[in-house]
């Protein structure tokens, strides 16, 4: 039987900081190009064909505009179905409150949700499936080959406060497990193969030395919280490895991959992104599974040196680690008594706009404040309308935010505190009500237009 093979593309960002110059539609086809030039001798057909996360520089429309064509392309090349593509978010695909100097434009602060669903609108163009959860993780399931994939959003917190932070939350995976089970496994005559991706890295990625060398200001120290839940989670599954990228330090770790069990980690490099955000370093890899007596997997793994003379000149390096048979796992452990405060941490990430919002509020300057002041109005408007504070069409909830803060500011420091910690706190709805309090203690809920 023909090996499963999988194209992985991780950190493609394209957009601001992407290593291929202007022209929409360019990028793309050259990128393809490259890709199918240093395939050479090798078939280029996919079973799937992953991108990692980081689709885009700064989340920006052009980059996942980029990424859609790039798509069509695999498409029209017939190099796989639509529905091959496993699409998971990287931090820079849903980051929000960033300033960009590269692109010399401000492009926050724009709340989660914005974020979210734009990413959400090109998975949908992208691979002409609605994102099935309330996170951005999915489970691609092929039937015919007994192989599931499971592709985990490990930007569950990504905010400005949590930057960095990588968490899967083991929920996500416990969920996806499960749905594997209930609608293939449990009635299959023989177990699945079952491997992940996920964009963040699951151990420490940091060069000591290149981190003690950098500037404070701009360290970047990334660490994913719930590493260790996510490995132990990983091989309870059987699990057989999981790639990532987000570092853009390509490693096969074939030391220890090749005795290593359960739960392999291989992390990918950036495909496309400027020099100087991947150490002069652009790679892939194309994974082949094989089957039978002796399952085994092949790791071709293309690099170019940007520094290089040829610097066009993609190489090839091949690596085998043996697999594990296929195998059941076993559902018999007490999942959550396993991993008790999971659920809870879950829910955790349920309120990190809030903090976000209160992040700019109280420490950011006039433009974020204002940003900010919009966003509490947006959400409490509905309240009020509801309340028949405010008519439908009426805009001066902002003007009575406003006053609120300038009247706590110079008559009532006592209650500016609270107000700055409700603010601070997760609790929105203990925040909405003290607001809705002083402003009708104070009159401001007049009706008109504003
Ligand atoms: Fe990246
Ligand atoms: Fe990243």
């Amino acid at each position: 039987m023909e090996p499963f093979r999988i194209l992985q593309l991780s950190d493609i960002h394209f957009g601001a900081r992407s290593h291929y110059g202007p022209g929409l539609d360019l990028r793309a086809y050259q990128l393809a190009d490259e890709i199918q030039a240093c395939l050479g001798d090798l078939p280029t057909s996919f079973d799937c064909v992953v991108f990692s996360g980081d689709l885009t520089c700064y989340g920006e429309e052009m980059g996942f505009r980029v990424s859609q064509r790039l798509a069509e392309q695999f498409v029209l090349r017939g190099w796989m179905r639509v529905e091959d593509l496993l699409i998971i978010p990287g931090n820079h695909d849903i980051l929000f409150g960033e300033r960009s100097d590269d692109a010399g434009s401000y492009h926050g602060p724009l709340m989660r949700e914005d974020r979210e669903s734009l990413y959400r609108k090109y998975y949908y163009l992208m691979t002409l499936r609605e994102l099935p959860g309330e996170c951005l993780g999915v489970l691609k399931m092929f039937p015919d080959r007994k192989i599931a994939i499971a592709g985990l959003d490990s930007c569950r917190i990504e905010s400005w406060e949590n930057a960095g932070f990588g968490y899967i939350g083991f929920d996500q995976l416990h969920r996806e497990m499960e749905d594997l089970w209930e609608r293939h496994e449990q009635s299959s005559a023989e177990p699945w193969r079952r491997l992940a991706f996920v964009h963040h890295h699951l151990d420490v990625m940091l060069w000591f030395d290149q981190a003690m060398a950098t500037p404070d200001w701009r360290r970047s120290i990334s660490i994913t919280l719930d590493a260790e839940d996510i490995l132990k989670g990983l091989a309870k599954y059987g699990v057989d490895f999981v790639g990532h990228g987000h570092m853009h330090r390509p490693d096969v770790r074939e030391e220890r991959n090749v005795h290593a069990g359960e739960a392999r980690i291989i992390s990918a490099g950036s495909v496309a992104v400027r020099a100087s955000d991947c150490g002069d370093l652009h790679q892939f890899y194309l994974f082949e599974l094989y089957e039978g007596p002796s399952p085994a997997m092949r790791v071709y793994d293309f690099r170019r040196n940007l520094q290089a003379s040829g610097s066009l000149h993609w190489t090839r390096r091949e690596h085998v680690l043996p697999l594990l048979p296929r195998r059941t796992y076993s559902r018999d452990f007490d999942v959550w008594a396993d991993f008790r405060d999971r659920k809870l941490r879950a829910e955790w990430n349920l309120h990190l706009d809030n903090r976000a919002l209160a992040h700019y509020y109280l420490r950011g300057g006039p433009a974020q404040r204002k940003k900010a002041i919009e966003e509490i109005s947006r959400r409490m408007r509905p309240v009020w309308v509801a309340r028949g504070k405010l008519h439908p069409d009426q805009v001066s909830l902002e003007k009575a935010l406003g006053r609120v803060e300038e009247y706590l500011l110079s008559h009532a420091p006592e209650a500016l505190k609270e107000y700055e910690s409700l603010l601070g706190s997760d609790d929105f709805q203990a925040f909405e009500q003290f607001i809705l309090q002083k402003i009708e203690d104070l009159g401001y809920d007049t009706p008109g237009p504003g």
